[in-house]
């Protein structure tokens, strides 16, 4: 049996900017998908989805996931009616939205063929194949959630012919907060949405893509010089740029603001909008306790996890 794990992200700053080459900064996070894959005494392929997952995400999903398991088998050059396998998905990493949950089932079933089949795959070349997958959710993703799903850490990820993934050190790492509004989003619509509103209004996404370069550079210091409240003040700044492209919903910003109140030193959409998650910077455990907790009061499900955990 060949098996694989592709870890779950978070991104610190700048998505959606991130898919026109604003510079942008994602962490892995704990949790990971794990893929399995055997040999299938039948025809084709087939997948047992165990993972677990926010109420609703599979169903919405399914279609998409049998288009990107596509992708993935042809990239990796396994042609399945030859060779007929069984797909099993399980792991810790709850699917959601805005937490890279198909990005890290594209990495780990990528992985788990190059053990099964023997190939060999490079960090790289299972990058390559995972982005191919993830095309089937998002079109023309930018890279970001298969680059973290794959590698690990804390990374900067600049999007362009030849995209920069440059790892950035941190001394320790960090606790945070994720929280679920319950909600599926659709990614594909929502970077179709910016693009739309971009071409309307130039001016305004101009000065708003300008700023979030600048909040990137910013970021990536603070992290450096462990500088967490600047961090998460550059968070805070993250979100209404985010707000202003439209891309948050009222239930995102009750979550971040709900996170402020009981102490976050920053807080912010992550991941597509539009529903999904939302991360909360909360170093130590008291700290992250506190604002779970108040998360969950409101009947909210939360992740207790970390940034820039070594990989
Ligand atoms: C989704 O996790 C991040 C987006 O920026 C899309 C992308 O980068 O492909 C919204």
């Amino acid at each position: 049996m060949g098996k694989g794990s592709g870890f779950g992200k978070v991104i610190l700053l700048n998505e959606h900017f991130v898919v026109y080459g604003v510079p942008s900064i994602v962490s892995a996070i704990e949790q990971a998908t794990v893929a399995l894959v055997e040999p299938f005494d039948g025809r084709g392929w087939i997948i047992e989805d165990r993972r677990p997952a926010t109420p609703g995400y599979k169903e919405e999903k399914l279609d998409q996931q049998r288009g990107s398991i596509e992708r993935v088998l042809k990239a990796a050059k396994i042609d399945p009616s030859r060779n007929p396998i069984k797909i099993v998905l399980e792991g810790d990493l709850v699917a959601s939205s805005g937490i890279g949950a198909s990005a890290a089932s594209c990495v780990a079933i990528a992985r788990a063929l190059s053990d099964e089949f023997g190939l060999d795959l490079s960090d790289e070349r299972v990058n390559e194949i995972a982005y191919e997958g993830e095309r089937a959710y998002h079109g023309t993703p930018s890279g970001i959630d298969n680059t973290a799903a794959t590698y690990g850490g804390l990374i900067w990820f600049v999007r362009g012919t030849l995209n920069v993934i440059e790892r950035i050190r941190i001394r320790k790492p960090v606790e945070i907060v994720m929280g679920n509004t319950g909600m599926v989003a659709d990614t594909a619509a929502a970077v179709a949405g910016v693009r739309e509103r971009r071409e309307r209004y130039p001016e305004k996404y101009d000065k708003l893509f300008k700023a979030a370069e600048g909040l990137a550079r910013d970021a990536r210091r603070a992290v450096e010089d462990f500088d967490l409240r600047e961090l998460g003040r550059l968070m805070d700044e993250n979100h209404k740029l985010l707000q202003g492209i439209e891309v948050s919903c009222k239930e995102l910003d009750f979550l971040v603001e709900l996170a402020r109140k009981h102490g976050a030193l920053g807080a912010k959409l992550t991941g597509g909008g539009l529903g999904g998650n939302m991360v909360a910077l909360t170093p130590g455990k008291e700290l992250q306790e506190r604002v779970a907790k108040a998360i969950e009061k409101e009947g909210f499900e939360v992740l207790r996890t970390r940034i820039g955990v070594k990989t």
